[in-house]
């Protein structure tokens, strides 16, 4: 039995300064490895590969991770490899409180500190609900090894009582039906399981179908990797021939920071407004070039998203779901028919172009993934607005909103904060009507804290009962990108660092001019300073613990709310002997 030499081509990879050592060292690392039945071979100087999983039953959109761990596994022993998989901490949108935002941060750790402390040359990072992709793209970029993205799939089209019915899309509507009382409770709960009847992340272009396609346009996952269903036996071969090309791309040395580039976040924003994708690829996208110090900026989504077409015609702000477009030639269709609105020749996983990956790619269905001849909507990318409202911006996604609201004045309802809200929205003596604007208070990354999902609050029910659908509703929160309505949100600074939004009172008039790009609060420079001199700042959430590292280190959403020790890739370098 022999290991491999110190010099030559395994000597390398990381795994080399764990698994060739001679001694007492080598004994160490490689003994109790064997205890799970690994062969000697096996530390034969071959790449060590990570599957780095977010299985958990407490995140039921990733419930189907230990099979697809197991595709990603053939692959890599196929192409030579030694696959190793190990679990982070997964976040799962519907069950974490306050709001798995919380935690997106402390996962991104967990992905940085596992990649860097192992024996690990490459990793596939097996992403699915929501802030999964997110933390673990930041990590293994501040660790910047090879990686490969494995997302878990949407999950198949819901249907009840004969329509079909989009992931969060159809909960929202039908919540305000049963407010409104036009859909009894107990229809309401058996449209529960219809909703969600098979594995895999939301089935609408919400949040994790728009990470899942961020990653493939920028060039992280192989083609085809946003919209095959997470059942469909094609999701398990793309998670097996991506345990094979992470073992190449060792090879190569092909690691996170040659693919995601500048170059690759662009056409990321671009492909979103195309997508009409969630408003949290802002803070993700943001925080990702953070850790790699790519320059990116919140005014970058305007400027570069602004004159894309929507071209998917998808909920929430079209009108078919994932499985559909999967059926009509996925992302690939819809990047082709982007052609020159993105720099195709920028780098992929796969070796070869975005442009060149795209040579095939066809559209099967018009009505699903529109020509830009015949867009959905002609210009659809996320707006940043600015305003004495909103110094560092604000944001809004227009073809999610009403087009007769996106230029609108009107007095403020002011909620403090989601206890306030919970207690008064549907409080029949609220003095609101249905040109009025609602404002949430405390509701961002110090605030709640977390940034929850909160942004899309809901319209008064007496306002809802006679006819009402949509109203101008402003917050420092986030919405659900499974979310609609004329919402702005990740309004900057929070109200709880002293942001203008602290400051504004019940019957302020409020104007947003989505087309000029405007939030301005009707209250004058001296005015707006009596109130600050009023204000103080409400006591932070937590004294000790991981939430009070949080409200200690969070940036605000203009910065992608990572936190500030966490900006900058640290790279890999093999840490210092255990023993
Ligand atoms: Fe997991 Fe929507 S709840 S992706
Ligand atoms: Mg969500």
């Amino acid at each position: 039995m022999t290991v491999p030499p110190a010099e030559g081509e395994s000597a390398r990879l990381r795994s080399h300064a764990w698994f060739s050592r001679r001694g007492k060292s080598g004994y160490l690392h490689r003994s109790r490895m064997k205890s799970q039945g690994m062969p000697h071979r096996m530390f034969d100087g071959r790449p060590v590969i990570g599957i780095c999983n977010t299985w958990s039953e407490l995140a039921p959109c990733n419930a189907h991770f230990r099979t697809l761990a197991e595709h990603v596994r053939r692959g890599v022993y196929e192409a030579g490899g030694f696959p190793l998989e190990f679990p982070v901490l997964s976040l799962g949108e519907t069950l974490l409180r306050p709001t798995s935002m919380l935690y997106r941060n402390l996962a991104s750790m967990d992905v940085e500190e596992s990649l860097r402390a192992n024996p690990l040359d490459g990793v596939v990072l097996l992403c699915g609900c929501d802030k999964t992709t997110p933390a673990l793209l930041m990590g293994a970029a501040s660790a910047d090894i090879p990686a490969i993205v494995v997302s878990g799939g949407p999950a198949l089209t819901g249907r009840f009582r004969g329509r079909p019915i989009g992931s969060g899309t159809a909960m929202y509507a039908m919540s305000d039906e049963v407010r409104a009382g036009t859909l009894g409770e107990c229809d309401f709960i058996a449209a529960e399981a219809c909703e969600s009847r098979s594995a895999g992340h939301c089935n609408t272009m919400g949040t994790a179908s728009t990470m899942a396609s961020i990653v493939e346009v920028m060039g992280l996952s192989l083609p085809g990797n946003a919209a095959i269903p997470a059942p469909d036996a094609r999701r398990a071969v793309l998670a097996h021939d991506s345990g094979r090309r992470i073992v190449e791309m060792v090879r190569e040395d092909l690691r996170l920071s040659h693919i995601l580039t500048r170059t690759a976040l662009e056409n990321a924003i671009r492909t979103v407004a195309a997508l009409g994708g969630s408003t949290n690829a802002v803070v993700h996208l943001l925080a990702i070039a953070g850790r790699l110090g790519v320059p990116l900026s919140l005014s970058d989504f305007d400027d570069l998203g602004h004159d894309v077409p929507l071209l998917a015609n998808l909920q929430p702000a079209g009108q078919y779901l994932m499985e559909d477009f999967f059926e009509a030639g996925g992302l690939p269709a819809l990047l082709a028919e982007l052609g020159d609105l993105l720099h195709l020749d920028a780098p992929t996983v796969n070796g070869r172009t975005l442009g060149e990956n795209l040579a095939d790619a066809q559209c099967w269905n018009p009505e699903v993934i529109r020509p830009r001849t015949r867009p959905v909507q002609k210009s659809a990318g996320i707006a940043v607005l600015t305003g004495n409202l909103a110094p560092d911006g604000a944001i809004i996604k227009p073809s999610a909103a009403s087009p007769e609201l996106l230029r609108h004045r009107g007095r403020a309802v002011v909620f403090d904060g989601v206890d306030d809200l919970h207690a008064r929205i549907d409080d029949p003596a609220l003095d609101v009507d249905a040109t009025c604007v609602l404002v949430l208070k405390n509701a961002g990354p110090r605030g709640y804290p977390g940034m929850p999902e909160l942004g899309n609050l809901p319209i008064p029910a007496k306002l809802l009962q006679g006819g009402v659908t949509d109203m101008v509703r402003i917050s420092d929160a986030r919405m659900s990108g499974t979310a609609y309505g004329t919402v702005v949100l990740h309004t900057a600074p929070e109200a709880a660092v002293g942001g203008p939004l602290a400051l504004v009172e019940d019957r302020d008039l409020i104007e947003l001019d989505v087309p000029n790009r405007s939030l301005h609060l009707h209250v004058s420079a001296d005015e707006l300073a009596a109130r600050r001199a009023r204000w103080s700042a409400p006591t932070p959430a937590a004294a000790s613990g991981y939430t009070r590292l949080y409200v200690d280190h969070v940036t605000q959403a203009n910065h992608g709310a990572d936190f500030d020790f966490l900006t900058g890739a640290r790279g890999a370098a093999i840490p210092r002997d255990s023993h």
